[in-house]
């Protein structure tokens, strides 16, 4: 009995990990920034780059960790927006 109940809890908490959103907006007062998701995990393949701690919500998620990691990502590849108005949409 032990065993079926570990096993739903396992199947419960890996359908939460794939739960995301294909594409999240991210609210932001100067304009909201569409972020495809799922292009990222398929394009970057490491969680860890954004998920530190795990999959889940970010822990200080905000505007200082998403121009450090999202645009410093960015310019560091020379691939992605790096400028203002193309993040930040009207
Ligand atoms: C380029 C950065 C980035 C990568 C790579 C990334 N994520 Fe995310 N993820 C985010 C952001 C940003 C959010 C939304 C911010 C938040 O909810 O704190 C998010 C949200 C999530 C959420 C929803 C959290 C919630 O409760 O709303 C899950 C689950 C998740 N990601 C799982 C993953 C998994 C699994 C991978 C790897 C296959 C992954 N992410 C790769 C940036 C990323
Ligand atoms: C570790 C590297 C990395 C991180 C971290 C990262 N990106 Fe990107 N991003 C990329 C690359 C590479 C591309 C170009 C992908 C392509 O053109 O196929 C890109 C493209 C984009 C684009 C252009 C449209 C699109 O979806 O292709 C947007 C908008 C974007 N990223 C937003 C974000 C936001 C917002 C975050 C942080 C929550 C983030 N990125 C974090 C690497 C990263
Ligand atoms: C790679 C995409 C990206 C670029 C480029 C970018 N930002 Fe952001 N910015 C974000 C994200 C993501 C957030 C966090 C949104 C959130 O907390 O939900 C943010 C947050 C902010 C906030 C806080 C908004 C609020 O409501 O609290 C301001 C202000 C801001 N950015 C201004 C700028 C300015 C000015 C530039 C150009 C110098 C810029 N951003 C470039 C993605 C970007």
């Amino acid at each position: 009995m032990k065993k079926v109940i570990a096993a739903a809890a396992l199947v419960v908490f890996s359908a939460g990990a794939v739960l995301a959103a294909d594409v999240i907006t991210l609210q932001a007062k100067n304009g909201n920034v569409t972020f495809n998701h799922k292009k990222h995990q398929e394009t970057l393949k490491d969680c860890k780059v954004c998920h530190e701690k795990g999959p889940g919500k970010i822990e200080g998620f905000g505007k200082d960790w998403a121009h450090k990691t999202c645009k410093g990502c960015h310019g560091d590849k020379g691939a992605g927006p790096t400028k203002c108005a193309d993040c930040h949409k009207k």
